[in-house]
């Protein structure tokens, strides 16, 4: 049946070897006549490992071949021949006998009678469902990663807080390899490993999942950049109480490493066995990559911070040295704003910030000249204006560190008066924040009995009077009681 189109070459091959390999071939060989009596006149046994029908049932049932296409009433000698001149592939979907919907690449010629008209069309049909389902499975994960990974970027970018960018990283990585359980350990470059995400381990784990962490990871001589399957036989070679508790069969140990140094490190553990197709692995680095980079931009992020504000306590001190005669001027009122916020059953979090406040409340000083800063006569209005600035060019400065965004509001109101007379909002009452008014009271009174260009120092019990006097006026009355429920040294 299957004749060649130049009948002067002979065919190189022998009538038994082309019968061989039609009969053994895994791809559907056909002739199918498409003029009256349509129908199979030739189709080799693949058509039956394919579809499930074998050659006879086609034979028998000219109708069945084309049944079996979808969709349904698809003209094959279209497909086929008249919108394929070229005689390029051509994919066609066909339905199995169990139901299974494949799909198959056809070659095929037309065959002509000496009219030149179309009777017959023979042809190759491979199966290509495997490889188009691994192409789809591929493209369908790599379309997913990708908003995946940019939705990650920009959650990443709104955050600098280590804590929540652990939360973020450990979320990602948990949902990419399919973890029950999964850990973020930080691994500091100066400092002991620590975690800042957990889920599904306890704060007790954590020290066993280090030591297996760094065993791994030293003893063993592995790669640092790569991801790694532990097998369960490795997992209790390297036996953890924490982890053998929690029903660990396998480990995927994911760094996140920038230019060859390790920034931390997840630890994900699956209750049953898990290996990861190629394109989940390639998926899961390019997320620890992402990752690493975030961390290490917080890293030098708070190097800097921490560098800028080391340097506005030196700018604070040499504020105090200018403006004060006494050079722990600030830092006594840290002590005392402390005890008051004590005593006002402030929570540890308030009283970190009033004590910062009071280290730098005065830190927009810089800002004003000397002539008006030690001016000892009355200051005119426009020098009163300036000096007023202070508490909102200090806010500015400290705005850009994140550990001294509570302190913010507090530098910046510390002279409102409780009556609403003060600067530079005119603020009353309990608009004013509790710790700028402990701040005022605190910071007048040190004021009070330092001694200034432009006057003596007074005495504290002349001092105390004052405070008592603008109680109420000036000054929050409950915030004034607990200063001198103590005695101010
Ligand atoms: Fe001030």
């Amino acid at each position: 049946m299957i004749e060649s189109k130049d009948d002067t070459h002979s065919s190189p091959l022998n009538l038994q070897a082309v019968q061989h390999i039609l009969e053994t071939t895994p791809d559907i060989i056909y002739r199918y006549r498409v003029v009256p009596p349509r129908g199979f006149e030739y189709l080799n046994p693949a058509i039956t490992a394919i579809t499930g029908h074998t050659p006879e049932e086609h034979y028998k049932n000219p109708d069945l071949g084309l049944n079996l296409i979808l969709p349904l009433g698809l003209n094959l000698t279209d497909e086929l021949v008249h919108k394929n001149p070229e005689n390029e592939p051509v994919i066609i979907h066909f339905v199995c006998q169990n139901g299974e919907v494949i799909w198959t690449e056809h070659c095929s010629v037309a065959v002509t009678d000496e009219h030149g008209n179309i009777i017959a069309i023979e042809g190759i049909a491979r199966n290509i469902s495997h490889r188009k389902s691994s192409v789809e499975s591929l493209s369908k994960s790599e379309s997913g990663l990708i908003p995946f990974l940019f939705s990650s970027s920009e959650d990443f970018s709104k955050t600098t807080d280590l804590r929540h960018l652990g939360q973020m990283i450990g979320t990602g990585l948990k949902e990419l390899s399919h973890a029950d359980q999964c850990a973020i350990i930080n691994f500091p470059e100066d400092a002991d490993p620590y975690p800042i995400w957990l889920n599904g381990f306890q704060e007790s784990d954590v020290p066993e999942i280090i030591l297996y962490v760094q065993s791994l990871l030293e003893s063993r001589n592995i790669n640092k950049l790569t991801l790694y399957l532990i097998p369960e036989r490795d997992i209790h070679a390297f036996s953890s109480i924490a982890i053998r508790n929690k029903n660990s069969h396998t480990v995927i140990i994911a760094p996140f490493a920038y230019e060859k140094h390790l920034l931390a490190v997840g630890f994900c553990s699956h209750h049953q066995p898990c290996l990861l197709k190629e394109h989940e692995k390639a998926a899961i680095e390019a997320f620890c990559y992402q990752s690493a980079i975030v961390l290490e931009n917080n890293r030098l992020g708070s190097e800097l911070e921490e560098a800028y504000l080391e340097s506005i306590l030196a700018l604070a001190k040499a504020i105090d040295a200018r403006d004060t005669y006494t050079s722990d001027h600030s830092q006594q009122l840290v002590l005392w704003a402390e005890m008051v916020a004590r005593r006002l059953q402030c929570s540890e979090k308030e009283i970190e910030a009033i004590c910062w406040a009071a280290l730098l409340h005065d830190i927009g000083k810089i800002g004003i000249p000397d002539e008006i800063l030690h001016k000892p006569s009355t200051l005119t209005d426009e020098e009163w204006c300036r000096m007023k600035q202070h508490p909102e060019i200090g806010a500015n400065i400290v705005s850009n560190i994140k550990k001294l965004k509570t302190a913010i509001p507090l530098i910046r109101h510390h002279h409102e008066h409780f009556d609403g007379s003060g600067y530079p909002a005119g603020l009353s009452g309990e608009q004013i924040p509790l710790g700028a008014r402990i701040l005022s009271v605190v910071d007048a009174y040190g004021a009070m009995i330092d001694r200034r260009v432009y006057r003596p120092a007074r005495e504290p019990e002349e001092a105390v009077s004052e405070l008592r006097r603008k109680a109420g006026k000036q000054f929050d009355p409950q915030v004034v009681n607990a200063f001198l429920s103590f005695q101010p040294s």
